[in-house]
């Protein structure tokens, strides 16, 4: 069942009830300022650190779920809604929801009144924007008034919502009811001692009247949906002190019959050098509000940010574009994954409607992984990210896990000892450079732990992650998996028997024999492009050392990592095999990560042993609606394992569809040469192919979930976690890369389609270092077997050199 459609000339996701089955929410911002949006108007914003600036407030785990956003109520002639449906819940004759790239449109109509609100963070702005257009559709003359609504929250949203002894005796406000642009109201709690910063929100117009005190607008024993201003009618000019603040005012519109008119609100973050406009410390300094203000002041200027927005989104996916016989995979490829990589780059792992902002920040992995996804979009961001994930690096090679976007330093909370963490930096960077030829990156002066005066070259942190797996290994020569890998919840130094302690930051064994086939899966993927690397930088002799080392890596596999039909997972604490043929029952006996990982590598690719894991993977974990982790599940807690033993069986790491690894296997399918086996995998969990199942899915069909719950799962193919995962660029990786076939390497682009006959004719236009490159390809088989003709010239192989910045290149391209 759906609840809505796809405009794929507008790029939009339409949705036309608000009976979806779970919020389906949008990202507004993709700089500095940034909203969540639901398409029922809830949500919140925030600037640059979901944590640390929260300038709305939002409620998680709050009944119904999604209650709290920037909502209008409407006042016609005494009748009260809400065109977001939420939160008065007033039948509408007419509901759509859309949400683009980077906006969202809202429309309620009821009564003969229409109200479309159009909600964005125009570039370059801190500010959200809400252009609201009321129009009158009946044939009698209307007076409505209009209440605005945000709901102010104390900045740091973790004290928010702990520390109310504090709390609800600092809340201020100031309102300027005849400010220069209209009517505008500060929320400028703390700013008294030490913020620099408040927020704004105000209407371009004279206002009726306004509010700020929470109670005096909702009523001390009213919910949102009845609200006692908007049911009375008129404002109450309230001034907060202390307890709740909010931004409320009141507008008050007659329209004739068919006549519209158009307001335009603005939510701002304005941070002050000069923080007073006078001496005495009395007067908030308001010139970059007003100038705020002033910049959309009217629809025109609206409207102009608006289109600006739209042009750069136009160009911005112009570097990579596909036109195929398959629209899913068109919208997919075209618009909504790229989309998500955005996301996922912005927000890493923080502000969901899953993840509340406070929890984690950036990921040293996460970010990582996030720019194989982003980095053709804008690379100058991505350059600036790798600098910035460097910089938490210790010397010895080893990482933070995670560091806050705003001071961007190391979280002490959670720590280090992720053993894959190094390795991903290596990954980021060989995308970078393949993608811009950017080699002068490696010289960039970086510091370990963001301490001034340690500076090395990027290159230099390379050199240590590569050696930090190389001298962590265990008896079996494979890298030791220290808190856990990439799998956060395999935890076999944890043995935690206590429920109040964290499984991703208790170590209450240490001990230098758990390992990690999946370290070593990666270390022998990414350990080639290391060497590239070297080679670049002129250290031939290190790649060659680097070459040693891969090539010693991948006999231990195969040798001690390899248990007859797939590979293992990893060694515990104590020595014995995790996700072997010999694991008791009741315990998993095949894990994924190295199956995708280790062929990905090319690990027994030559030798039969690649073959023989992908069908293992077909066999044991495949399911109709994607691959899952394990199998069999977990039945019991094992304290040698941790965490993935915790999960009920079919959720999560425990045989749940674990969407971010099967993209591992679509790649390692095309290694092999079986691209129709990769595209079928691709379409069991590419969102807009569950459009129609979306009663089952639950979650957006237009971006990927972390999790689908698995085959042993009560809610099979109900999926959780939407947005922010790794899911979003490792699935751009695999089909534009790898299915379709087109990525940069060093020495050029590669053009190696591996999709098969169901996409038989397709066309990719790709931007790489300036030249523009038209791919025409006709693809009669998967075996990724490809003859290739430019400009006219056959040429042999599947690298097409990088042409002259402006020029165009025309591709012929038959797969088979
Ligand atoms: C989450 C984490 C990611 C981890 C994965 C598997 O998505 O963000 O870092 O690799 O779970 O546990
Ligand atoms: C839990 C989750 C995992 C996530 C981790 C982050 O272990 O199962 O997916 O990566 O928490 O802290």
């Amino acid at each position: 069942m759906r609840y809505g459609h796809f405009d794929d000339d507008a790029r939009e996701y339409v949705i036309t009830t608000p009976h979806t089955p779970y919020p389906w929410i949008n990202y507004l911002g993709s700089e500095q300022f940034f909203s969540l949006v639901s398409h029922q108007a809830g949500g919140y914003s925030f600037y640059r650190d979901a944590k640390m600036r929260r300038l709305t407030r939002y409620r998680y785990n709050n009944i119904p779920a999604d209650a709290g956003g920037r909502y209008l109520y409407v006042n016609d002639g005494g009748d009260v809604w809400t065109p977001s449906w939420l939160p008065v819940k007033a039948d509408l004759d007419h509901f759509e929801a859309a949400h683009g790239l980077g906006y969202t449109r809202i429309t309620g109509q009821r009564r003969g009144l229409s109200v479309e609100t159009l909600l964005f963070v125009p570039l370059g702005e801190t500010a959200e924007i809400q252009r609201v257009t009321v129009t009158n559709t009946s044939d009698a003359t209307k007076a409505v008034k209009l209440f605005s609504f945000v709901e102010f929250c104390l900045w740091n949203a973790q004290d928010d919502q702990t520390n109310y002894q504090r709390n609800l005796s600092i809340g201020e406000v100031e309102v300027e009811q005849d400010s220069p642009f209209g009517s505008a109201i500060f929320h400028t709690t703390e700013y008294r001692e030490r913020r620099d910063h408040y927020a704004v929100f105000g209407v371009n117009t004279a206002a009726s009247g306004f509010d700020t005190d929470r109670d005096t607008f909702v009523g001390a024993y009213n919910g949102l949906g009845e609200a006692a201003v908007p049911r009375s009618g008129a404002s109450r000019n309230s001034v907060a002190s202390g307890w709740y603040p909010i931004g409320s005012h009141q507008v008050d519109v007659s329209l004739a019959p068919g006549e519209s008119r158009t307001l335009t609100y603005v939510l701002g973050y304005v941070e002050n050098e000069d923080k007073w406009a006078d001496d005495a410390h009395q007067v908030v300094n308001k010139e970059k509000a007003h100038a705020l203000l002033g910049r959309f002041a009217t629809t025109e200027q609206t409207d102009a940010a608006f289109q600006a927005l739209k042009d750069h989104w136009r160009r911005l996916l112009s570097t990579y574009s596909v036109r195929s016989t398959d629209e899913k995979l068109d919208r997919m490829v075209n618009v909504w994954n790229q989309y998500q990589c955005m996301v996922t780059f912005n927000m890493s792992r923080s502000a969901s409607f899953f993840e509340t902002g406070i929890g984690r920040g950036m990921g040293f992995r996460d970010s990582n992984q996030d720019l194989l996804g982003f980095v053709h979009l804008i690379p100058e961001r991505a350059r600036e990210r790798i600098i910035d994930i460097a910089s938490t690096q210790f010397a010895d090679g080893s990482a933070y896990h995670q560091y806050q976007p705003l001071t961007k330093r190391g979280n002490n909370d959670i720590g280090s000892g992720f053993n894959d963490d190094p390795l991903w930096l290596i990954a980021g960077v060989a995308a970078y450079i393949k993608e811009t030829g950017d080699v002068a990156i490696l010289d960039e002066p970086v510091p370990f732990d963001n301490e001034p005066g340690s500076e090395v070259p990027l290159f230099e942190h390379l050199v240590r992650s590569f050696q930090f797996t190389v001298d962590n290994r265990g008896p079996h020569g494979l890298p030791l998996i220290g808190r856990a890998d990439w799998n956060d919840c395999l935890n076999l130094n944890c043995f935690s028997e206590d429920p109040n302690e964290s499984f991703q930051t208790t170590g209450n064994r240490t001990g230098r024999t758990a390992e990690s086939v999946f370290i070593a899966g990666m270390f022998v993927h990414i350990g080639p492009e290391y060497a590239k690397i070297c080679e670049y930088k002129g250290q031939p002799e290190e790649a060659t050392r680097a070459r040693a080392e891969v090539a010693k890596m991948e006999r231990a596999v195969l040798e001690h990592g390899w248990d007859g039909e797939w590979f293992l997972r990893a060694y515990d604490f104590f020595g014995n095999k995790v996700g072997s043929k010999d694991c008791p029952e009741g315990d998993s006996k095949i894990l994924i990560e190295p199956q995708g990982y280790c062929v990905m590598a090319g690990i027994g690719v030559a030798t039969g042993e690649a073959k023989k894991a992908l069908d293992a993977v077909k066999e044991r974990l495949d399911t109709p609606y994607g691959i899952v982790l394990n199998n069999p599940p977990y039945r019991e807690y094992h304290v040698e394992l941790g965490e993935i033993s915790s999960y009920p069986p079919g959720y999560k790491e425990n045989a749940g569809i674990f969407c971010h690894n099967n993209p591992w296997v679509m790649i390692a399918e095309t290694v092999i040469g079986r691209g129709e086996r990769a595209f079928e995998y691709y379409k069991k969990i590419a969102p807009a192919y569950l459009e129609d199942i979306s009663e089952i899915h639950r979650t957006e069909p237009y971006v990927y979930s972390q999790m689908i719950a698995g085959k042993d799962a009560p809610r099979q193919g109900e999926a959780k976690n939407s947005w922010l995962t790794g899911t979003g660029s490792w699935n751009f990786v695999a089909i534009s890369q790898h299915l379709l076939g087109i990525r940069p390497e060093w020495d050029g682009l590669c053009v190696k389609p591996c999709i098969g006959k169901e996409v038989p004719e397709f066309t990719v236009t790709r931007k790489c270092r300036g030249a523009t490159y038209r791919i025409h390809v006709k693809s009669s088989g998967g075996t990724g077997t490809v003859k290739l003709t430019v400009d006219g010239k056959p040429i042999d192989g599947t690298i097409v050199p990088f042409a002259k910045p402006g020029s165009t290149v025309h591709i012929e391209c038959e797969a088979s």
